[in-house]
């Protein structure tokens, strides 16, 4: 047994919690929307069709914000095919995905469904085949509240009040060659900025996000953001950064050591806004929209033969989680956490089916995925401040990001209650934590007699199987289970190999 110790002292606050770090994304693309959030017919699905038992799902997920209508998807996008009378809209190639878009879901539905998931809808403009005047045309379709040709439709189409969008991404992946509409650097900076000054024309108030790097393996990294936040510095309030990981054959212990990349990611992004910011003699702060993040088997997408036709909704990128795969996400969400002084938005790529925490079956069940768990309990535990731990703990050679430590961890302190989220990365190892909490014990005059911390509750998701899997027909295998083995004074708790931990301390 490995032995680590960490100390948590509520002083070494990061920034408060951000809520909108819990976002996640629903692209036009595979059965995320199609047989995903809608499905008319369905056993569950309500008079609009919206599904009831996804609907379920994603409120216990604990989705705060939720990006919309893509991706790549949004580059060839014109929202107006998707608004009106279902029987008038237009059937259209989608070209990123290589399906058919039948547009019976747009806007209007979509508003409509994040409220009955009590979510806030986060809007992508097309800024790949189209540009300012399209995307001043949906801010106005959505946020103005009527008296105008583009409001008073969305009344007409039965949305009586404005959708009020506050955040809103300019463009997606620009720097990608994939992305249809893709541009220089120079070019997409122009784009947003001339779209941004004219968006803040109708709404000053808009949260506006830029394109940056879809990865940090770009050969653009870097040069992209310095040259986009040049054009856009005043202008926009984010740039965005997009990461996917998966396992490289056989390498796992280098694969669940996958968030130093996103570290490094997060660290160099917020360095480069700050120099643009300083050459530009700026005191504002740019922030960062982690937009996209997930692990994503993007290896065997990219070697599985395109479809030979147009389908409809295909099945597309619909990755079987394993446990494996929920203790790398968990890693990505303390990185995030870890970050948020400077991270201030974050969305889980995708929500349902493609790349997702929620599956479903067409016309059948739906069940959360591994990697459901350490998001759903992080948005649900995470409260209040964010306080750096670091983990005294024996580290481990990778061959992708050298020497790592065995744990990776981040608290949340919120007035008495302290939540300690831990990742054991240790393939075979097992770690006894020991967890200094003394200052949390302190009175509020800053005395020492405000009495012993305990632990409340812990609970660990692990497997004996690292590749284990939820299945529609085993959909509880990997859970999150009570950890019993844990004793105080001091305060220890041993964490499996390979296991996501959610430790809840409070005064005795
Ligand atoms: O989330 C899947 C795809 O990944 C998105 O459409 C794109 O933005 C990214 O490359």
């Amino acid at each position: 047994m490995l032995q680590a110790q960490l100390t948590i002292d509520p002083a070494h606050r990061v920034a408060p919690v951000r809520r909108r770090t819990f976002g996640t994304f629903v692209e036009h693309l595979g059965r995320c929307v199609y047989t995903g959030i809608y499905e008319p017919g369905h056993p569950t699905a309500d008079e609009e069709g919206f599904r009831g038992d996804v609907l379920a799902l994603t409120r216990e997920l604990g989705v705060t914000t939720v990006r919309y209508p893509g991706g790549n998807f949004v580059s060839g996008y014109r929202w107006e095919d998707g608004v009106g009378p279902r029987e008038r809209r237009p059937r259209r190639l989608d070209l990123a995905w290589h399906s058919t878009e039948t547009n019976e879901i747009g806007v209007d539905e979509f508003v409509r469904w994040t409220r009955l998931a009590g979510l806030e809808p986060m809007m992508a403009v097309n800024l790949g085949t189209r540009g300012v005047q399209e995307s001043l045309d949906l801010l106005e379709y959505c946020n103005i509240p009527s008296g105008t040709a583009l409001s008073d439709l969305r009344i007409a189409n039965g949305a009586k009040e404005p959708h009020d969008i506050r955040m809103w991404c300019l463009g997606n992946e620009m720097d990608g060659p994939w992305q249809i509409g893709h541009k220089t650097a120079r070019e997409y900076g122009r784009l947003a900025a001339e779209t941004a000054r004219a968006m803040r024309m109708v709404d000053p108030g808009l949260e506006l996000v830029a394109c940056g790097s879809s990865g940090s393996s770009m050969p653009t990294f870097g040069t992209w953001e310095a040259t986009v936040l040049e054009e856009t510095y005043d202008l926009v309030d984010h740039i965005s950064c997009h990461a996917y990981y998966e396992e490289k054959e056989g390498d796992l212990g280098g694969f669940l050591a996958c968030a130093t990349d996103m570290e490094h990611f997060i660290s160099t992004v917020v360095s480069t806004a700050d120099q643009v910011g300083a050459r530009l003699g700026s005191r504002k702060r740019i922030n960062v929209s982690f937009d996209e993040w997930n692990v994503w088997y993007m290896s065997r997408f990219q070697s599985a033969p395109p479809p030979p036709d147009w389908p409809v909704a295909p099945p597309l990128l619909e990755d079987h989680y394993h446990l494996a795969d929920a203790v790398a996400l968990g890693s990505l969400i303390i990185t995030l956490l870890r970050h948020s002084d400077r991270v201030a938005a974050a969305c889980l790529a995708q929500l349902v089916n493609v790349i997702a925490p929620i599956m479903t079956e067409p016309g059948g069940r739906a069940w959360r995925q591994t990697t459901f768990h350490p998001f759903a309990q992080a948005a649900r535990y995470a409260k209040g401040e964010v306080v750096r731990v670091e983990p005294a703990c024996p580290s481990y050679e990778t061959a992708e990001f050298g020497e790592v430590p065995v744990l990776h961890a981040v608290a949340t302190h919120d007035g008495q209650d302290t939540t300690l989220f831990v990742v054991n990365r240790s393939v075979r190892e097992p770690v006894e934590l020991e967890i200094d909490a003394r200052a949390l014990g302190m009175g509020t005059d800053g005395g020492t007699h405000g009495g012993a911390v305990r632990i409340t509750e812990a609970t660990t998701l692990t497997h004996e199987d690292v590749y284990a899997r939820n299945t529609a027909d085993d959909p509880g295998r990997v859970t999150p289970r009570p950890n019993t083995d844990h004793r105080s004074d001091p305060l220890r708790i041993v964490l499996p190999p390979v296991s996501w931990n959610v430790i809840r301390l409070s005064k005795a």
